[in-house]
């Protein structure tokens, strides 16, 4: 199988798909392929989003590749910020103001069941496929911990009383959302 590439230049993301696939796959990164520009991501859906990463690289590299798109789902709040998720607080993509204008958001409100939702859109042999995993739980009252990226330290998972950033990464990379769609993607691959 020729490798895959995978559209992100999130480092944290990459590890931790590289953590679930294992080996299983030989994947490059965009610098490989000598892409080195912003990927659009402009549809205003999470899909949508995933799709349009993906198709950027083929339409200009002309390589099997798949990308991902991550949005954080709070139910008190109608969704938001879902596809706004990177950008909740502002242009700087701060995970502390992100994370502090959630609780804010929040504040005095008892429900606080959320979702992260991953969507990966695989482009292989110039056919489209996608993967979903979600990943249910709630927000906390406050941020705790060090560990994973992003909304990791307001997340805790449902089964657990910790958030993802409390939680041993092995947690994270079993019953994440990423987890859970990257398993859908290995599965896909080993068929083939
Ligand atoms: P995007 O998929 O790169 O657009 O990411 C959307 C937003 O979700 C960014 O603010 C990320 O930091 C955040 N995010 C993506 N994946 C995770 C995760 O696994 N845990 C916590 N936050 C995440």
């Amino acid at each position: 199988m020729n490798p895959i590439v995978i559209a992100t230049n999130n480092p944290n993301k990459i590890r931790e798909i590289h953590a679930i696939l294992d080996g299983a796959f030989e994947v490059k990164g965009l610098r490989d392929i000598g892409c080195t520009e912003e990927l659009p991501e402009t549809t205003g859906t999470i899909p949508g989003n995933a799709v349009q990463k993906a198709q950027y690289v083929f339409d200009h590299y002309g390589v099997d590749c798949f990308a991902e798109d991550t949005g954080l789902e709070i139910d008190a709040l109608n969704g938001e910020p879902g596809v706004d998720t990177a950008h909740y607080a502002g242009p700087e993509r701060d995970p502390i103001a992100n994370m502090d204008l959630v609780l804010r958001q929040l504040d005095g409100r008892d429900d606080r069941s959320a979702r992260f939702r991953t969507v990966i859109a695989l482009i292989m042999g110039g056919e489209l496929h996608l993967f979903e995993g979600v990943a249910e739980g709630r927000i906390a009252y406050e941020r705790t911990g060090q560990g994973g990226f992003g909304y990791d330290p307001v997340f805790i998972p449902e089964g657990y009383d910790q958030s993802f950033a409390v939680l041993p990464s092995i947690v994270k990379q079993t019953i994440s959302h990423r987890a859970k769609a990257v398993e859908k993607l290995k599965t896909f691959l080993m068929k083939r």
